[in-house]
C-alpha cells in the first residue's frame, strides 16, 4: 500500500520506517528542508535504537522516500498520516496551528479519495475541526475521510513499540475509512480496536494522563516512605504483585519528563475544562511531579549546607535513558536550579550532552561518567542509563572531592553504595 506521512519528527519518521518494514511503500514529508536533505542522504535526525539500520535498508529498497512538498504526500498515499507537532502554549492549551495549516494544504491539493489520519496526540474534537477546515478550503468536490490513529510509542523503544504494539486504535467515521485502516494494519499482529473518532482521540490522552497519574501516585508514596521509614521499592513490589495493579510504571524518582506526559497531562486538563469538567486530579499530578525534583534538590542542599561555589556532577541529562531528548528533563531543571544557586554543574550523558548544552549554556559537559565526578562535592544521578550501574564505585569515590551520591532514580543498591563509603541518598528508601 502507498502511505504518506506529513511531519517527519519522532512519531512521523518512526511510523514511516515501521510501515515500510511491514511491507508498505512510504513517502515522508516535512517542511524543514535541512531535515529532509539529511534523511535523503540516509542519515537519521535523532537518536533512536535501530532507526539508522531501517533507514539505510528502506532507502536502498526504495520503500521510503522524502519530500518537502505536502502536495507530494497528498498525491502519493491512500492514507495520509498527519504527524506534525502539537506543542503546549504558555497557558497550557494545545497549539493546533500546524494541524490547521496542514489541513488547508491537504484541501488545496486533494484530488481523489484519501483517508487523513491524525497520528499526533490531539485534543478531542480535532477531527471535526479537521473535517470542517478541509471542507472550507477545498478547491473542488472530493470525497475524503478523517480518522484518528493515536501513536503509543515510547522514545528509546520507538521502533520496537511501533512494530510490536500492545494495541492499535483506529477511530473512523465510515466503513470505507475502516477498510483502509484495516489494510494499513493487516501486517501487524496486535489487536485492532475500531472506535468512534472521539474515543480514539481520548484513548491516547487518557492513557498518557493515567500513566502520569500512576507515576505521581508512586512518587507521592515515596514521600510517605521517607517520612514513615518504609522502602518504596518494597512497597511498589508489594503493590505490583496485585494483578489489577501490575508491576510496570511504579519506579519512583525525580519525576517524569519528555515530550508527551507533561504536555498531555496539561492538554487533558485544559481540554476537560473547555468541555466543562474541572479535572483537578491532573493539576495535582503536575504539582507532585514538579515537587519531586525540587524536594530532591532541597535534600542535597540540606546535606551540603551551601550550594554556592560547590561543584555538582550530574549523570544523565536526557529525560530518560536511551534517548538524546532533553525536553522537560528533570535533570535540566535541577541543573538550572543549581546554577541559579551558584553551583558549578558538570554533566555527562551518553547521548544528550550536546542538546543539554544548547538548552543550559552554563552547564559543563564531559565525555565520561568518571570525568564528571572529578573534584565534585556530590554526584547526582538524574537519568538511569545502564552504563552508570557498571561504574566502579571505588573510582567514583576517588574522583569526587567528598563521597556523596544522590541517586534520583534508585538505580544503585543503597547498601552497596554505603558499604563503598558514600553518604547515600535516594528516593523513598
Ligand atoms: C510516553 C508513553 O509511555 C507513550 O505510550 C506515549 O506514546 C508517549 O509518552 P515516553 O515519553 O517516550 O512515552 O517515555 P516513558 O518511557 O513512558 O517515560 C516517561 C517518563 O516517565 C520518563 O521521564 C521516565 O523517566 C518516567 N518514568 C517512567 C518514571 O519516572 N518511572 C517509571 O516507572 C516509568
Amino acid at each position: 500500500m502507498q502511505l504518506s506521512i506529513i511531519g517527519s519528527g519522532h512519531v512521523g519518521l518512526v511510523s514511516g520506517l515501521c510501515f515500510a518494514e511491514k511491507g508498505h511503500t512510504v513517502l515522508c514529508v516535512d517542511h524543514d528542508a535541512a531535515k529532509i536533505k539529511k534523511l535523503k542522504a540516509g542519515k537519521v535526525t535523532f537518536h533512536e535504537p535501530h532507526m539508522q539500520e531501517l533507514l539505510t535498508k528502506h532507502i536502498a529498497a526504495k520503500t521510503i522516500s522524502f519530500s518537502t512538498d505536502t502536495k507530494d504526500a497528498v498525491d502519493f498515499g491512500a492514507a495520509i498520516f498527519v504527524c506534525v507537532s502539537t506543542p503546549s502554549m504558555p497557558d497550557g492549551n494545545v497549539d493546533m496551528r500546524y494541524f490547521e495549516a496542514v489541513s488547508r494544504d491537504i484541501a488545496e491539493h486533494i484530488s481523489e479519495y484519501r483517508v487523513i489520519v491524525e497520528k499526533s496526540t490531539v485534543p478531542i474534537k480535532t477531527s471535526s475541526h479537521m473535517r470542517a477546515n478541509i471542507e472550507r478550503y477545498l478547491t473542488r468536490e472530493v470525497d475524503f475521510d478523517v480518522a484518528s490513529n493515536p501513536e503509543f510509542l515510547r522514545e528509546g523503544q520507538a521502533i520496537d513499540d511501533t512494530l510490536n504494539p500492545d494495541r492499535i486504535v483506529c477511530g473512523v467515521t465510515s466503513h470505507k475509512a475502516a477498510r483502509v485502516m484495516q489494510e494499513v494494519y493487516a501486517p501487524f499482529t496486535a489487536p485492532l480496536l475500531m472506535t468512534t473518532i472521539q474515543s480514539a482521540e481520548l484513548i491516547k490522552l487518557a492513557s498518557n494522563a493515567f500513566l502520569a497519574t500512576r507515576l505521581s501516585f508512586i512518587n507521592a508514596i515515596s514521600r510517605i516512605c521517607e517520612l514513615g521509614g518504609a522502602n518504596i521499592q518494597e512497597v511498589a513490589e508489594g503493590m505490583g504483585l496485585d494483578k489489577r495493579i501490575g508491576k510496570h510504571f511504579l519506579s519512583a524518582g525525580i519525576g517524569y519528563g519528555g515530550s508527551c506526559f507533561p504536555k498531555d497531562v496539561s492538554g487533558m486538563y485544559h481540554v476537560s475544562k473547555a468541555l466543562g469538567y474541572d479535572f483537578e486530579l491532573l493539576g495535582e499530578v503536575q504539582r507532585v511531579n514538579e515537587d519531586q525534583w525540587q524536594h530532591f534538590l532541597a535534600r542535597l542542599e540540606d546535606t551540603l549546607w551551601v550550594l554556592n561555589g560547590k561543584t555538582i556532577a550530574l549523570w544523565g541529562l536526557a529525560f530518560k535513558p536511551d534517548t538524546d531528548d532533553i525536553r522537560e528533563a528533570p535533570a535540566l531543571k535541577i541543573a538550572n536550579a543549581l546554577i541559579a544557586k551558584g553551583a558549578k554543574v558538570v554533566g555527562y550523558d551518553p547521548a544528550a550532552n550536546e542538546n543539554a548544552k544548547g538548552e543550559v549554556p552554563d552547564i559543563h559537559t564531559v565525555e565520561s561518567a568518571l570525568e564528571a565526578c572529578k573534584d565534585a562535592d556530590a554526584l547526582m544521578i538524574c537519568t538511569e542509563w545502564s552504563e552508570f550501574a557498571d561504574v566502579d564505585l571505588a573510582e567514583v569515590k576517588s574522583a569526587l572531592r567528598v563521597p556523596v551520591i544522590f541517586d534520583g532514580r534508585n538505580q544503585l543498591d543503597p547498601d552497596t553504595v554505603k558499604a563503598a563509603g558514600f553518604h547515600s541518598v535516594s528516593v523513598g528508601r
